[in-house]
């Protein structure tokens, strides 16, 4: 890596370099990592044109004669931040109505500034851009992670109009790349299904992949992928790649536009469906951060350098374990009293593991938590199940030398629950509209737009943490994607805000939480892996990857994960056989290695296991955690794929000193009279000897 490459940014756009008399050198913005720039210039006319996102190009002298790529025909193919007007044909990053009707957005520079930050790893560019016409200014942020080899943008828009304007469309960033092909991987899925791994090849034309549920918003698709930049096929170790993740975990879009000059408009951000944003004189719209990477040593290479941003930067605790845990949902489910749980205690304890976690049933007395439909929105505990209290079951497993969390769904409630009775109000609906129901026929979500309700859910965990300070781990979960589109806080002309106001609802709420409770460990849930993305983990410690918990799914939906996410964050549980989801009966060792290979917990009645059972699983805990560290803060490297269907998975995580090296391999077919495929090791150090 850091390949120092001299003049170079002209290059990867050579082909469009247009006409026109040379003009006088072009300023060049130089963002850079350790291993990476982002080059862009500014045109004699005061356009902001993106050149290179690649390795580390020490000094960026640009080739003179660069006036603009703009072609009187064709449009302006790489705007760094591309808007609707002039000649810009594709879809644009910014799409705005002026105050006065005008639709058109032509973006010129003003200055730029570059200061490294308290965190000398960090440097942050801002570029400053105003319409031609038009009294609006956008700033583009870039935050360049130079160890981590991680850039971040974002985008602020500001109205000096004398009216209001409206944002039809807000991305965060426009990234436009040159190369041969361009495959992108992306992520794509269902409940129980989530993180399965798709690899398409681009063609001219447009390709995007978007969420449209607001809360559960990865089940089906996440807002992050890669490009294989001049080659068709996928490569673990060699060749360059772009990867990107959006820190946004409502409504989202990323779009990949190839044009007729084969260049790729990559546009990523909120979701600009039904958001029209009407923006008043002097206010100012922040998009999401979108965070990019690039390596030349293909995508382990861009996994790592994620992975290292996401333990540094976009994971809440990233370098703190959580503790292996017992969840009493598949072991329980909503039926149990004090007896049920501190007997699943005492086994927790006896096999070695250091957290308790009560799941959902605890709560609700007029309408209490016996089943999916009834109790959301009233978190007193159910006295009838547990007239002992909370406080109790924490203490008991304090006692037992373990930790206690608890389970919440503190942004919805059952129309069934005395919230609800209280507070109809408080629900996302369409006026005049039937309210759609979720889970249980009951459940619907509450609107987090609303300042009142954002103090509700901040109050359900500082209510629980005030009255049981003993909790140490809440799992929060959401089982409900809007599907009532409407607030009832919101004036009928904002209704379209809806989306955008409800995350930053959910935003505000999870900043108070962690103002307040820091050393609060949060598992963030939606349904599994309805909610595994940055918007949530700078907030969050971990996130379960799926309610799916039979082993060998796993190894697919694990293996998808670990293109953008690091294994401290990916919960991953042992769980009965035959497994409660898929009824597949899976071998207990085969069931513990995969899920050695994230955040170890086990979610099973023990007292259904055997003596030899209980066994395995506290000889495996306790061998977890020596190899944790490894696990948890180690490089990954991907071995042998399981997409690749030759019948086996493996990876290895390597210590950053390369010292220690944890090795799987997990048979996905039976192999009958048959060799295994050959595994070739990865990220060891040539002169160590490993034992
Ligand atoms: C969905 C979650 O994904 C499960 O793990 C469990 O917590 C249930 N909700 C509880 O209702």
């Amino acid at each position: 890596m850091n390949k120092t490459l001299k003049p170079l940014f002209a290059c990867l756009f050579s082909g469009l370099i247009c006409t026109g008399a040379a003009a006088a050198e072009p300023q060049v913005i130089n963002i850079k990592t350790d291993g990476s720039s982002m080059v862009m210039s500014v045109t004699s006319d005061g356009e902001v044109l993106f050149h290179h996102f690649g390795g580390r190009i020490d000094d960026a002298t640009p080739v003179t004669g660069i006036k603009s790529y703009r072609r009187t025909d064709h449009g302006t193919d790489n705007l760094a931040y591309s808007t609707m007007g002039g000649r810009n044909f594709r879809e644009p990053a910014l799409r705005v109505t002026h105050a006065d009707g005008d639709m058109n957005t032509e973006l010129r520079y003003v200055s730029h500034t570059t200061r490294t930050l308290a965190d000398t790893n960090v440097t942050r560019t801002v570029i400053k851009l105003t319409d031609t016409n038009q009294a609006l200014d956008v700033e583009l942020f870039y935050t360049a992670y130079a160890k981590e080899n991680v850039i971040t943008t974002h985008a602020v828009i500001r109205n000096r109009e004398k009216g209001s304007i409206v944002l039809h469309s807000f991305y965060s960033s426009s990234l436009p790349v040159k190369a041969r092909s361009y495959l992108l991987t992306h992520l794509y899925g269902a409940w129980a299904r989530e993180s399965q791994v798709d690899h398409t090849l681009l063609t001219h034309g447009s390709k995007s992949i978007e969420s449209r549920k607001q809360v559960r918003t990865t089940h089906t698709e996440n807002p992050a992928f890669m490009i294989t930049l001049d080659s068709e096929s996928f490569d673990e170790n060699y060749g360059e790649v772009i990867a990107g993740a959006l820190a946004w975990s409502g409504n989202f879009r990323l779009n990949f536009e190839v044009d007729e000059f084969n260049v790729l408009n990559i546009l990523a951000g909120a979701n600009p469906y039904a958001s029209d944003y009407t923006l008043g004189a002097g206010e100012s719209f922040t998009t999401p951060e979108m965070i990019y990477t690039y390596s030349s040593e293909g995508a382990g290479g861009a996994s790592r350098h994620l992975h290292d941003w996401a333990r540094n930067y976009g994971v809440w605790h990233g370098h703190t374990y959580a503790p292996t845990l017992l969840n009493s949902w598949e072991g329980a489910y909503f039926t149990f009293d004090a007896k049920t749980l501190t007997e699943m205690i005492d086994d927790a304890a006896d096999m070695g593991l250091e957290m308790f976690v009560l799941d959902d049933g605890w709560f609700g007395n007029k309408y209490p938590r016996n089943d999916s439909n009834a109790g959301l929105g009233d978190w007193q505990v159910n006295a009838k199940k547990l007239p002992e209290g909370i406080d109790y079951i924490a203490s008991y497993a304090h006692q037992k030398g373990m930790k206690f969390g608890i389970w919440i769904e503190p942004e919805m409630a059952n129309t069934t629950s005395e919230l609800y009775e209280k507070h109809p109000d408080w629900v996302l609906k369409a006026s005049e509209r039937d309210v759609v129901l979720g889970r249980g026929g009951t459940q619907v979500v509450l609107d987090l737009a609303n300042p009142a309700v954002q103090d509700f859910v901040f109050g359900v965990v500082d209510n629980l943490m005030t009255s049981y300070p003993e909790i140490d781990y809440i799992k929060w979960d959401a089982n409900m994607s809007v599907q009532n589109h409407g607030s009832q806080y919101l004036t009928k002309d904002n209704q379209s805000h809806m989306y955008i106001e409800f995350h930053r609802g959910f935003e505000k709420i999870c900043q108070r939480i962690r103002a307040k409770y820091p050393d609060l460990t949060i598992q963030a849930c939606a349904s599994g892996g309805g909610r595994a993305n940055y918007g949530v983990l700078p907030y969050f410690d971990e996130f379960w990857v799926s309610d799916n918990t039979d082993a060998l799914q796993r190894v697919y939906m694990q293996w998808g994960t670990s293109y953008f996410f690091p294994a401290i964050a990916m919960a991953s549980h042992i769980s009965a056989a035959p497994n409660h989801q898929t009824f597949r009966t899976i071998p207990l060792k085969y069931r513990i290695d995969v899920a050695m290979s994230g955040r170890l917990g086990m979610e099973i009645q023990p007292k259904n296991m055997t003596e030899e059972e209980k066994a395995l699983c506290k000889n495996a805990i306790a061998e977890y955690k020596t190899i944790r560290p490894v696990v948890q803060l180690g490089d990954i490297y991907r071995l042998l794929s399981p997409y690749d269907k030759q019948g086996v998975a493996s990876l290895m995580y390597v210590a950053p000193e390369k010292d220690k090296a944890v090795f799987y391999w997990w048979k996905t077919e039976h192999f009958c009279n048959q060799h295994l495929p050959r595994v070739k090791m990865a990220g060891l150090c040539a002169d160590k000897q490993y034992r």
